[in-house]
């Protein structure tokens, strides 16, 4: 019997396991830490360069990670474990658990911010905040909140109870129930948006910016964020694509999947700045503003817009923040069964102790990331502050060595018999796009990742 070859799938249908992996990948990565990305580094030059990663490097690596865990049939550490006795590559999974945490220890600040927009879109203080219509109001009122001491911190930690109390019962039921639900009620909502974007002032420069290239804005740098933030999009080296192909039917087309998981989440990102970069330019803030365009740009967007149509504006942005909340929500139950399933089968402890640690651990960390953003500003370490530091550190140098690694293995080391046999259903399916497919992950992607990696940092 080959150790697949028993079900452990739990998606029932094709659309649900699409929709619930991509439910997973769909985070603040998309609506949040892409249009600041976008921002950052130049608009539509980075987008292109965003969606080459994706297709070249993110869509063959989630199809090696989940080549790994439907082959393997369990958590990433005890995967990559049993396919090979090689020193490193048995510590690619450990390196992904330990990846996921660390996101998962910053990831909190942000949500916490999410959910505090969340209560002051229920609240309607968006339009009490600016009678006046002045953005700067809500830049003032978004830097008042993160660096308060107490507000922000509180917030994490609630954020991070209701994933552990999730957890703690176990996550794999009615993931994809709540994935076919919430990903048509997310795309609704943003398509509602976006056709609203079109309309607001900053419309014209707005979709320029996001849609016109200008290559001058490009060197090492930024195709190193633009890769590191496809692999962070798209959950790469994490950690969890692995354990979610676990639970993959043995019928499951891998390569389609990865493709189609990849365009949605694409989808969302692109929609993100469709509804975002209009808006950065009706308020006259900067593109390069960083992590605040959706807390500052969007509420006064909100407020702005719908100043005739008090009621449509108010229950826009209630289920704007509220669908923001819930697709964060998931990230950080994802991002937390990752090191808690881990300590559960390694140490062999139970599933209430493995969740505790992992939730106090990260309650600490997020804490001191969340007042770094406050009272604790002055700490810095290569002039950033702890908050810009784990979200630098992610995804400028962790997700790069995961996905090389990742690479290396799945191309050189695993077995091309149980290669062959995911890719083609035990030949079952035709496979198409496995030979690209092979190729990427054999020598494309260990060579360009590892160049981009070492000149992106200067070291090269
Ligand atoms: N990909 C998610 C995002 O874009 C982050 C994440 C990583 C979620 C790993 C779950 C697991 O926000």
């Amino acid at each position: 019997m080959t150790p697949d070859s028993h079900n452990r799938g739990n998606f029932t249908s094709k659309i649900g396991l699409v929709l619930a992996t991509a439910g997973s990948a769909i985070g603040l990565g998309n609506i949040w830490r892409f249009p600041v990305l976008t921002g950052q580094n130049g608009g539509a030059a980075f987008l292109i360069l965003y969606i080459v990663c994706v297709l070249l490097l993110g869509i063959p690596l989630m199809v090696g990670e989940f080549m790994v865990g439907r082959h393997a049939q369990s958590n990433t550490a005890h995967a990559y474990s049993k396919l090979t006795n090689h020193k490193i590559f048995k510590n690619i999974g450990r390196f992904g658990v330990f990846t996921g945490w660390f996101i998962l220890c910053y990831y909190i600040v942000v949500s916490s911010w999410a959910l505090d927009y969340f209560i002051d879109a229920i609240l309607g203080r968006f339009s009490k905040l600016s009678q006046t219509g002045d953005p700067q109001v809500y830049a003032d009122y978004f830097q008042q909140f993160v660096s308060n001491p107490y507000i922000p911190t509180l917030y994490a930690i609630i954020f991070i109870l209701m994933s552990h109390f999730v957890i703690i019962r176990g996550v794999k039921k009615g993931i994809e129930k709540f994935a076919k639900l919430m990903m048509p009620m997310l795309f609704i909502i943003m398509l509602v948006l976006v056709i609203f974007s079109f309309f607001t002032d900053g419309a014209k420069e707005g979709l320029s910016f996001l849609f016109k290239p200008d290559f001058s804005k490009i060197d090492f740098s930024t195709i190193l964020i633009a890769m590191g933030q496809a692999f962070y999009s798209l959950s790469i080296a994490m950690g969890c694509l692995c354990t979610f192909a676990s639970y993959f039917n043995k019928e499951t087309d891998l390569v389609n999947t990865a493709f189609k998981v990849g365009a949605i989440d694409t989808l969302v990102a692109i929609m993100s700045g469709i509804i975002i970069f209009p808006a950065v330019f009706s308020a006259h803030f900067g593109v390069d503003s960083g992590a605040s365009l959706v807390f500052i740009a969007l509420p006064n967007v909100f407020q702005q817009a719908f100043a005739n149509m008090p009621i449509l504006g108010y229950a826009v942005s209630v289920l704007f923040y509220f669908l923001l909340v819930l697709a964060t929500l998931t990230s950080v139950i994802s991002l937390h069964e990752v090191p808690t399933a881990f300590l559960a089968e390694h140490f062999k402890i139970s599933r209430k102790r493995s969740t505790t640690i992992v939730t106090i651990t990260v309650c600490i960390i997020g804490s001191l990331c969340s007042l770094s953003m406050g009272s604790l500003s002055g700490l810095t370490i290569c002039d950033k502050n702890l908050f810009d530091l784990f979200d630098y550190i992610s995804g400028q140098v962790f997700l790069p060595i995961g996905g090389i690694l990742i690479a290396i293995f799945v191309g050189w080391s695993m077995d091309k018999t149980i290669i062959s046999n995911q890719l083609t259903n035990y030949g079952t399916i035709p496979g198409k796009g496995s030979t690209p497919i092979v190729f990427l992950l054999k020598y494309f992607i260990p060579v360009v990742t590892t160049l981009i990696f070492l000149s992106g940092l200067g070291i090269i």
